[in-house]
């Protein structure tokens, strides 16, 4: 008998397995005959030894399993406690987070990259311009892949170069082309920590949205006494754990939940060969529909034309015009929640002469000596449309961009368009459309917020905590309607 067939026997056996896992008895017998479990059913597993009891320990790895993928990059910086983050690997490896881990040229001098190497079992990266790494896993994927960031220690040299955007080894560059969660667990001496200048580094940070693993009080190695020493790595450990529970959490928030989100520009033709269209790359909406999907939403992203990569999300239908995405977001309907991000173009084209009134747009409009002159013809106005229509979700999003009067403008479209909130920008001087931040403000009713400038993602995380308030006000109100 295998190892697996043990297991599965010590747990009731093949049937009554598949009944309480809610799969097919044939899987089981498979596991039994490859002698594994697959990776994506070893907490099932393990729930179902812990509720009926039983030790499997012998047979399983008793790994502390999260419950979605998870990426870690840890960047260990040069101090006296650089040692002690080879107990954090050790740590985050008994897990099945995907770990990563970049030494900084100080910290080399303190612990050898061979021993972290082998304690990850995985190359550790210590070099901004190796070829070799540049060609495999270059900087910036290691800055965009991994969920957390963490730093542990953070020198006062590392924070001052974070808050100041140095860019000049590989660990500060990532800091700098990332836009994962960014935690920072301090360690140095007691008047360096208290140095105006690492204060106001730390407030520059903490402002940033950077977050912070305050160091101990107590004894120093350098046998000074105050504030700076590295905290336990078993409570680094369990502090990031708590995190990823956090996140854990959050990726339910929206279960059940229907989304509708228009995106990016859409395009009106003038004949086969040219178009009008507007300047939205679609980031905003993008990463909006992104964190939705995280949160556990089924998103459905209606599309313009973009050439940017599409997100992670349940459904994505691409369109051209207006009366397109109108006709997509009609058809995807009814819907919990439904967000126009979209620059819809306003109008479409038609094109004339003074002598001929009815140009054939069917092929291409060729240059004569006459003035080409353009009638508009508007067109539907999407948001408004559903948001009056009897199939109006329960939240309705609309976005707002302007370059003047923009509290003014947001407002009377809310009104107007009878929707729940408006996200208005200025996008004067081209400030906004491609760029990777953004600055809103948020037009409700009765509320007026001016968030600061942030991450395009950041202001898509944040927004989705709104959304959710106002779902949450939604269903209060319902309940007392009833
Ligand atoms: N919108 C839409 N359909 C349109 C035009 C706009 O769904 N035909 C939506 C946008 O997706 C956005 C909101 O309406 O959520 C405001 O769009 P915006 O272009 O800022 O304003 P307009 O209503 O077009 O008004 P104006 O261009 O005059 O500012």
């Amino acid at each position: 008998m295998n190892k697996i067939s043990q297991l599965i026997s010590l747990l009731g056996g093949t049937g009554a397995v598949a009944e309480k896992l809610k799969i097919q008895p044939s899987a089981i017998s498979n596991w039994k005959k490859v002698n594994k479990v697959p990776n994506n059913k070893h907490q099932a597993v393990l729930e179902l030894s812990s509720q009926l009891n039983v030790n499997i320990e012998n047979f399983l790895p008793t790994k502390n399993f999260v419950n979605f993928k998870l990426k870690i990059l840890l960047i260990i910086s040069g101090g006296i406690a650089s040692y002690k983050s080879l107990e954090i690997i050790r740590l985050i490896k008994k897990t099945d987070i995907e770990l990563d881990v970049v030494m900084t040229k100080s910290a080399q001098k303190f612990i050898s990259p061979l021993l972290v190497t082998s304690l990850n079992e995985k190359k550790c990266y210590v070099d901004l311009f190796s070829v070799e790494d540049e060609t495999k896993m270059n900087h910036i994927n290691l800055a965009r892949s991994p969920d957390i960031i963490l730093v542990a220690p953070a020198t006062a040299n590392l924070m001052a170069k974070l808050a100041n955007g140095l860019a000049d080894d590989l660990a500060s560059t990532i800091l700098l082309a990332s836009f994962s969660k960014i935690i920072l667990a301090p360690s140095m001496n007691p008047v360096m920590w208290n140095n105006l200048a690492t204060r106001e580094n730390y407030k520059k940070l903490l402002d940033r949205g950077i977050e912070f693993i305050e160091p101990d009080t107590g004894d120093m190695a350098c046998g000074e006494n105050g504030t700076g020493r590295f905290p336990d790595p078993n409570s680094i450990f369990e502090l990031i754990l708590s995190n990823i529970k956090e996140n854990q959490i959050l990726s339910n928030q929206f279960k059940d939940i229907s989304i509708l989100i228009t995106a990016g520009p859409t395009i009106e033709a003038i004949d086969p060969i040219r178009f009008v269209s507007n300047n939205s790359s679609g980031k905003q909406g993008f990463e909006i529909a992104s964190e939705l999907t995280k949160r556990g939403a089924k998103v459905t992203l209606i599309s313009g034309p973009v050439s940017i990569p599409f997100p992670n999300c349940e459904n994505i239908i691409q369109v051209k015009t207006a009366q397109e995405m109108l006709d997509s977001v009609s058809q995807q309907l009814p819907s919990d929640i439904l967000i126009c991000s979209a620059a819809v173009a306003d109008w479409k084209l038609i094109p004339k002469t003074k002598s001929n009134n009815k140009i054939d747009t069917n092929t291409k409009i060729k240059k004569t000596n006459e003035k080409l002159l353009f009638e508009t013809l508007k067109n539907p106005d999407i948001l408004e449309t559903i948001s009056k229509s009897n199939l109006r979700p329960k939240i309705v999003i609309g976005f707002s961009a302007e370059t003047d009067n923009l509290k003014k403008n947001a407002y009377s479209k809310l009104i107007s368009k009878n929707v729940d909130l408006i996200v208005a920008n200025d996008v004067s001087n081209g400030k906004v459309f491609g760029a990777d931040y953004n600055k809103v403000c948020l037009v409700e009713k009765n509320n007026f917020e001016q968030w600061e400038i942030q991450s395009k993602k950041s202001v898509a995380f944040n927004l989705v905590n709104k959304i959710n308030d106002l779902l949450t006000n939604y269903n209060q109100r319902d309940i007392y309607a009833k």
